[in-house]
């Protein structure tokens, strides 16, 4: 006889996903949350109760755990909200962030070269070269300017086109379409996601198309030489990969770039010391993953029992790991919803753990490193004319940011 527990009243498992009121700060509801500890139960849109994770070392845990499935097309598979189950249902499975091992691994192991240390540092020279032209032209245009059209998604943009070796002069058509994949909210704009998505992968195709008559220089190029050509992709997911790789690169440092300007606005004396020394930037973006964590929610689903803090996670069961909470558990830092940008911030989960972990973490790190320093170096009067809690946010089932920021100078 299979043993039966009753699911918990809704009280027990509150609503999920909860809206940021402030862009940095935790959804009111996640104070309550991380009292209830490591591993607790929250309720979807669809009524469907899900598991919540919210302890940096259950987290850290249950992520490397093959176990736990990323495959979106699992019958169980949870989903935050209805647009992204109707978007998700009508197409393949996304490559790579939304497959398992072993097609998983073989996918990783052909791009992983691409974002290497070394690759990554030989782009910094043309990273900073992107910065310092936004930042020109923005300055000509004049203050007030709008940050995110015009510095923080334009800059990622041109970088992972560069990496990629997406022609220069197509970047602008991305633009929009990567934002309109990653960030549509409402149910109403699901339609323009959908199409937005086709549109790159229709790009993608026609471009290895080209490049396979006159090869270019990129990654794209490299794995048309070393993969399609030697027959262990065909051009179909080589197209999904690579539509993959251009969407991810654009909007989520876009993103950080936006609320890292923000936080670090609201916290001048940290901005001071940042811009007195420059060694204090790197350890000021991990602290920045941390503190404002914005892929909050990546959610599995469960392929078989899983026996953890006291508790079982049953076979098809969804789980939802929110980055933000185990990026806020008081047992992995003192005073975890403190930004500071002196502190140990090394076991933030922001850019994911385990198989899927982030492929585009050098370059986030780097794109972010340049993106600060150039912009507070040569517009010191840098001020957003708004109170954060004032400027529009993205919803909760999406990634985290804001919709537009307005600054001055
Ligand atoms: C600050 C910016 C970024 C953040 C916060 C971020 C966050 C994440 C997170 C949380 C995951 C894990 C997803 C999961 O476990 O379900 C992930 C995976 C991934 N990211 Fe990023 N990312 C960033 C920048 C980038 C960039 C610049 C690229 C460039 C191509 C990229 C490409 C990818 C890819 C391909 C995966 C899937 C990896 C896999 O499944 O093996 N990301 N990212």
């Amino acid at each position: 006889m299979t043993e039966t527990t009753s699911p918990p009243a809704a009280s027990e498992a509150p609503a999920y996903p909860m809206t940021r009121s402030c862009p940095y700060r935790m959804p009111v509801g996640y104070e309550e949350l991380r009292e209830r500890g490591p591993l607790t139960k929250v309720t979807l849109y669809d009524g469907r109760q899900v598991w919540l994770v919210a302890g940096n070392e259950v987290g850290r845990t249950l992520f490397p755990d093959p176990r736990l499935s990323s495959n979106v097309l699992h019958p169980n598979f949870p989903f935050l909200a209805p647009r992204i189950a109707a978007q998700t249902q009508q197409r393949a499975a996304p490559p790579l962030v939304g497959v398992d091992d072993p097609e998983h691994g073989r996918q990783r192991r052909m791009v992983i070269p691409g974002f290497g240390i070394r690759r990554i540092a030989a782009l910094r020279p043309e990273i900073e070269r992107i910065a310092e032209g936004l930042v020109d032209d923005m300055i000509e245009r004049g203050s007030p300017a709008e940050l995110l059209s015009q510095y923080a998604l334009p800059l990622p943009s041109a970088a992972i086109c560069a990496l990629l070796g997406v022609p220069y002069e197509d970047r602008g058509y991305f633009d929009e379409r990567s934002r309109h994949v990653l960030s549509s909210a409402g149910e109403d704009e699901a339609d323009r996601a959908r199409t937005a998505f086709t549109e790159i992968l229709t790009y993608l195709h026609d471009l290895i198309a080209r490049k396979e008559k006159q090869p270019g220089d990129g990654l794209i190029d490299e794995l048309i030489a070393h993969q399609l050509s030697e027959g262990s992709v065909d051009t179909h997911e080589l197209a999904m990969v690579c539509s993959l790789l251009l969407v991810s690169g654009h909007e989520t440092t876009s993103n950080m770039i936006a609320l890292g300007t923000v936080t670090l606005l609201e916290h001048p004396e940290q901005l001071a010391r940042v811009r007195a020394d420059d060694t204090l930037l790197p350890g000021a973006v991990e602290e920045l993953m941390r503190f404002t964590s914005i892929g909050d929610v990546l959610m599995r689903v469960a392929v078989e029992d899983i026996e953890i803090a006291g508790q079982t996670i049953r076979a098809g069961d969804g789980v939802a790991m929110s980055t933000m909470l185990m990026n806020r558990d008081p047992h992995a830092w003192d005073d975890p919803d403190t930004f500071d940008i002196t502190r140990s911030s090394g076991r933030h989960v922001a850019f994911g753990y385990g198989i899927h972990q982030c492929i585009g973490q050098n370059l986030a790190r780097a794109e972010m490193e340049i993106a600060f320093r150039t912009l507070f170096r040569r517009i010191p009067g840098l001020r957003v004319p708004v109170a954060s809690d004032r400027l529009p946010l993205n919803a909760p089932y999406v990634l985290q940011g804001v919709a537009e920021l307005p600054v001055e100078w």
